[in-house]
């Protein structure tokens, strides 16, 4: 029985890493469901919505002077201090992947 769980768990494990989409290395400690809360939290989408209408996403622009995912985590780093929302570096870090993964997709 415990050698069938941990095959089990082998193959959980080999199916995750094959079907998560490839992500960047630069932001390869990033938490993602932790990103995710913070942008909820923070009421990021809200505001943006408020300035560009729609769902928000218009204010992400990939193509933009954001084009790197340096300068992507720099600006939520940047937010994050204009707007006094003290999140941690790491914190910043999984908010910057989770914009990488979901609207600029930079490698
Ligand atoms: C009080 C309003 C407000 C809040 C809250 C806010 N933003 Fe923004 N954000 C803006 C505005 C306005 C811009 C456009 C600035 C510009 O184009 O110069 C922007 C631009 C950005 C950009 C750059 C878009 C681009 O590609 O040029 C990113 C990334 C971003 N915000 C992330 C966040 C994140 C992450 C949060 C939450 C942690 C957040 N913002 C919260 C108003 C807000």
């Amino acid at each position: 029985m415990t050698l069938f769980k941990a095959a089990l768990g082998f193959w959980v494990g080999v199916l995750v890493a094959v079907s998560a989409p490839a992500q960047s290395s630069f932001f390869k400690d990033a938490d993602y469901p932790l990103g995710e809360k913070l942008i909820a939290e923070n009421r990021c989408v809200a505001c943006h919505v408020s300035k560009v209408g729609g769902n928000g996403n218009a204010i992400y622009k990939p193509q933009g002077r954001i084009n790197t995912s340096a300068l992507l985590r720099g600006m939520v780093e940047q937010c994050n201090t204009e707007l006094n929302l003290g999140m941690f570096p790491e914190e910043v870090n999984s908010v910057a992947a989770v914009l990488n993964r979901d609207h600029y997709k930079f490698k």
